[in-house]
């Protein structure tokens, strides 16, 4: 990849912060827009603009057709078997909520067991909390390895045939571990349990293919793979969604409402699939713009998305050694890894040393991460972290080490 070109697509990334040139470093948390995804929204809103599915004018027409138009292009990226297993939402959130509501409380209760890890983001973690309390179910953590791993005999224990759903992101937002999401697929089927992936931090980086996964539901927003905030996806497998009651209820999601006279009641027909689950006006723009970010992603080849990101992680552990006064946590191994590096300065906090290179430029996250238990696993109260992405180069990351290097004289 030519990341100095990649670099003239972005136009945040000519900005200048605090008298320095822009390191955009908090990619896991969001990630900055090409002009091709900006110009796809624009030009819907200037030229398209019309609600979808409803109307039988040109407008309406035009909208539906880019909108449908997305959904295929993302449902190819992923590897769909088909575009009506891949549903719009608002976003990873939204996609899990809707598991856990839809299918877990017509499908879990007393005596079901839940698996999740003590890696997950909240978003993988509150629904099923909120759930089990409604339904009564137990919900089991499998443990993680000191160096921030996923510990798969651990997971594999609690696996019995009271489990019926596996819940496990593919990569951690916190350490970058990448999880065999495969393997634990194939060990949740083997006790009739169904397979969830977090896909928040793995589809932006590398080629998932939900057929090769065996998963059977993956949720994965938009904005963290250069497409906008408020749109995301949740495949789902068909035969499984088939079964599922709508989550939400509304416009949309409907094929007929009959009122009866004699019930008082109105008949309601849910519409097909993936329409069923996609109630009321959806982010038209936002799934328009997802499907200009995929086709730029597809461009750039998601291999070399990948090997430009592991590349430049080996780049930053290895040069982090310098700061005398930093300690970077997850595996010592990058190859377990994707572009997320979480880090503690000695004595200072997480937002010290964030709010520090802000000065100069460099935006990082810190705090939890929205994953309170694995700090907990690491003791930690919270972490910097820096976060990589397709735009990012070995230069910034050695500016990046030359402030934190200031520490050292503190
Ligand atoms: C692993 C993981 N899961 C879920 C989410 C939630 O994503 P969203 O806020 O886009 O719904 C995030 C966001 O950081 C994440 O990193």
């Amino acid at each position: 990849m030519d990341i100095l070109a990649i670099r003239q697509d972005f136009p945040i990334l000519s900005r200048q912060i605090n008298g320095n040139p822009l390191i955009y470093f908090d990619n896991a948390a969001t990630t900055q827009k090409p002009i091709q995804v900006i110009s796809a929204i624009s030009d819907f809103f200037e030229k398209h603009n019309g609600n979808v599915h409803r109307a039988v004018h040109s407008l309406s027409m035009e909208a539906t057709d880019l909108y449908e138009k997305s959904r295929e292009n993302i449902a190819k990226f992923i590897n769909a078997k088909s575009s009506s297993e891949t549903i719009f939402v608002r976003g990873t959130t939204e996609a899990i909520n809707l598991i856990a509501y839809s299918w877990g409380l017509g499908n879990l209760g007393k005596g079901d067991e839940v698996l999740i890890s003590l890696m997950e983001h909240h978003s993988n973690i509150v629904p099923w909390e909120i759930t089990s309390k409604l339904r009564g179910f137990t919900l089991k953590y499998a443990n993680i390895c000191d160096d921030g791993t996923l510990d798969y005999e651990d997971l594999e224990d609690k696996l019995s045939k009271k489990t019926k759903i596996v819940c496990l992101s593919q990569v951690s937002n916190v350490t970058g571990v990448i999880n065999d999401v495969k393997r634990v697929a194939r060990a949740a089927h083997e006790v009739g349990a169904l397979m969830l992936v977090d896909g928040a931090q793995s589809v932006p980086h590398m080629k998932v293919d939900v057929q090769d996964l065996g998963c059977d539901f993956l949720a994965f927003s938009g904005h963290k793979m250069l497409g906008p905030t408020g749109i995301g996806v949740l495949y789902g497998k068909r035969e499984v969604l088939e079964k599922m009651p709508p989550f939400q209820g509304g416009g949309e999601m409907i094929k007929e409402v009959a009122y009866s006279r004699d019930s008082g009641h109105c008949a309601v027909l849910w519409n097909d699939l993936p329409w069923k689950f996609e109630a009321g006006t959806p982010n038209i723009a936002g799934a328009v713009g997802l499907g200009a970010a995929v086709k730029y992603l597809e461009k750039l080849g998601m291999d070399n998305v990948l090997s430009h990101e592991k590349k430049l992680t080996k780049y930053a552990i290895d040069r982090l050694k310098e700061c005398s006064k930093v300690t970077v946590y997850g595996p010592s191994d990058p190859k377990q890894k994707l572009g997320i590096i979480p880090f503690e300065v000695k004595g200072l906090s997480s937002h010290d040393v964030a709010l520090f290179c802000d000065n100069y430029g460099i935006m990082m996250r810190s705090g939890y991460h929205c994953a309170q238990p694995l700090h907990q696993v690491f003791k930690l109260e919270s972490s910097a972290r820096a976060s990589f992405y397709v735009y990012n180069t070995e230069a910034e990351v050695d500016r990046f080490v030359e402030v934190l290097r200031e520490l050292d004289q503190l």
